[in-house]
């Protein structure tokens, strides 16, 4: 493991480099970069900065506004980099803390903001806070950074409360004390390489306040949160008694998920982000029940945005739909927030595969399903969550209408679930293959040295290279979508949509003179043309002022 913030380059691009609207975040396209699996630089099978940074032109000819990349901190990797082992340093496999900077700064130059991913709600077991706790044993302040409890039993030997890992197993794992005695409990509620934070510990918030700004000072635009809703714990950590803690996730307040505690943190941090010029922007990854309390996140003095999950989990189900952009829109007009619209990330199932799914089997189950059916969905999906207002995150492979690979051999996985067996089906490797550039060659253009996890034979034909200038492919349906929301101002913006009436299984909504229709059902329909059709992600046919709008498409109008 590398300590380089020793020999942090200068901090010379502490200013944003990028003109703009002070509210570009409201209404902007963010695409996720997944660094392991977006280009490889060095030919070593893994992505790395520099594969990133050679790609940026693509990024930008895409139409995107900023990139947010998953951890590239050095880790050993145990939570493919989520379990941080130095917050002020790059890992070797991703290249080196001038590679960030030349990154960042070549972003900037290309008018693409930056945002990286902080981990706060656990370190790695190897971060040196970690490693100090478990040497100087019980008792210790060390351990106070961390939830050390004894455990329960007549000898400590059953954890200290009922809590469940994420992963699966217990949340608590028992140490080895120095004295080689079987000892105290740590808790992890994610794998047993990241033990939780102790956030009641000032030291702690220190330590991330100064962690903010080591990032902010090398010029980044944004922190994406990593488990946002969990840092801080319901005092005395109770059990959970009878409940069954699968159904609650996502479903209810939990002891240790969406404590009202938490919002405390972030308008510290908000203090520490408003220091800065240049707009900079904070993002939560917060599970929580609804949207109404995901709007708590992005109260003016705390984050600006929140990823919108109770719309990602939603089916490809017209009635379901609107209920959700509805309440969604309802309850971020009261805080002033934009919604923060998302289909797709490394954790859940690509929503090309996840839409051919029957509804109800949730975003981590993979089925091979219809990929035709599933394609044409995504793509509809996509247009449809485009149109509607606010800020959309886009998950790299996703503009290719990429699916999940569904067969990965058990030997190559890598996701930790996979291997405690329970919770979270394991199976998130599934959609962090290696994305395709190229018809050909050696891993399709992801590097020169094979690709980490295998890519499947047919991929070829689904690369950037393949599907540029193809009229009708994904790629180009993106391209062009994200070149009209940048010409028409009316996409985006505002907080509200107003609802057309519609045949069933049908979304129609007007926004200004921009027109929206979602046809979700399996049969086409027959809709008012309401202007120029704008772009579409099937073919629509136009005859006497009514427009076809074919099964599984959506299409936009504009009535000027
Ligand atoms: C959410 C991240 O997106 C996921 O990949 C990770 O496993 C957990 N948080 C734990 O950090």
């Amino acid at each position: 493991m590398s300590q380089q913030h020793s020999a942090a380059p200068a901090p010379t691009s502490a200013v944003s480099a990028v003109e703009g609207r002070p509210d570009w975040w409201r209404d902007a396209v963010i695409y996720q970069v997944y660094p392991r699996s977006f280009a490889d630089g060095n030919g070593d099978g893994m992505g790395d900065l520099e594969g990133v940074r050679t790609r940026l032109p693509y990024l930008r000819d895409l139409g995107v506004d900023a990139v947010w990349l998953s951890p590239f901190y050095a880790s050993p990797q145990a939570d493919a980099g989520y379990d941080v082992a130095d917050y002020r340093a790059v890992d070797p496999m991703f290249g080196t803390l001038l590679d960030a900077d030349a990154l960042i700064r070549d972003a900037h130059a290309l008018g693409l903001r930056i945002i990286v991913d902080l981990v706060p709600n656990h370190s790695s077991d190897q971060y040196e806070w970690f490693k100090r706790a478990l040497a100087e044993g019980p008792g210790s302040p060390s351990r106070d950074r961390y939830h050390f409890r004894p455990g329960k039993g007549k000898n400590g030997e059953q954890p200290p409360n009922d809590w469940e890992s994420i992963f699966g197993g217990p949340a608590w794992t028992r140490v080895t004390e120095p004295d080689g005695t079987p000892g105290e409990w740590y808790l992890h509620l994610f794998a047993p390489e990241q033990p939780d934070f102790n956030w009641e510990h000032p030291a702690v918030g220190d330590e991330f306040r100064s962690i903010l700004r080591f990032w902010l000072d090398m010029g980044v635009d944004g922190f994406r949160i990593d488990v946002a809703h969990g840092m801080v714990k319901a005092e005395g950590l109770p059990d959970l008694g009878d409940h069954e803690q699968l159904t609650l996730l996502g479903n209810d307040v939990m002891p240790f998920f969406d404590q009202d505690g938490v919002h405390d943190i972030y308008r510290e941090w908000r203090l520490v982000l408003d220091e800065y010029s240049g707009d900079r922007i904070f993002v939560a990854e917060a599970w929580t029940p609804t949207v109404e309390r995901t709007a708590n996140y992005v109260r003016p003095d705390e984050l600006h945005q929140a990823f919108n999950f109770q719309y990602l989990a939603t089916h490809w189900d017209a009635a379901e739909l609107r209920t959700v952009v509805n309440r969604t829109l309802d309850a971020m007009r009261p805080v002033g927030a934009p919604a923060t619209w998302v289909l797709s990330n490394h954790d859940v199932t690509r929503h090309a595969t996840r839409f051919a799914n029957p509804a109800g089997l949730g975003t981590q189950i993979r089925l091979a399903g219809d990929r035709e059916v599933g394609l044409r969905r995504a793509r509809a999906a996509t247009l449809l969550m485009l149109a509607l207002p606010g800020s959309a995150y886009v998950y790299q492979g996703e503009e290719l209408g990429l699916p999940d690979v569904v067969d990965l051999p058990d030997e190559v996985r890598q996701d930790p679930a996979y291997f405690r067996g329970a919770g979270q089906d394991g199976f998130r490797d599934g959609c962090r293959v290696p994305i395709p550039w190229t018809r050909t060659g050696p891993s399709y253009g992801f590097g020169d040295g094979g690709s980490w996890l295998p890519q499947p034979a047919d991929w070829g034909g689904l690369s950037v290279e393949a599907q540029t200038g193809e009229p009708g492919s994904t790629l180009e349906l993106y391209r062009a979508a994200l070149a009209v929301r940048r010409e028409r101002a009316d996409l985006g913006a505002g907080d509200a949509v107003e609802w057309l009436r519609a045949p069933e299984g049908v979304l129609a909504f007007r926004r200004g003179e921009f027109v929206c229709v979602a046809n979700t059902t399996g049969e086409s329909v027959p809709m008012p043309a309401y202007g120029r059709v704008l772009l579409a992600s099937g073919e629509i046919t136009e005859a006497a002022g009514e427009a076809k709008v074919p099964a599984d498409t959506t299409v936009w109008w504009s009535a000027s």
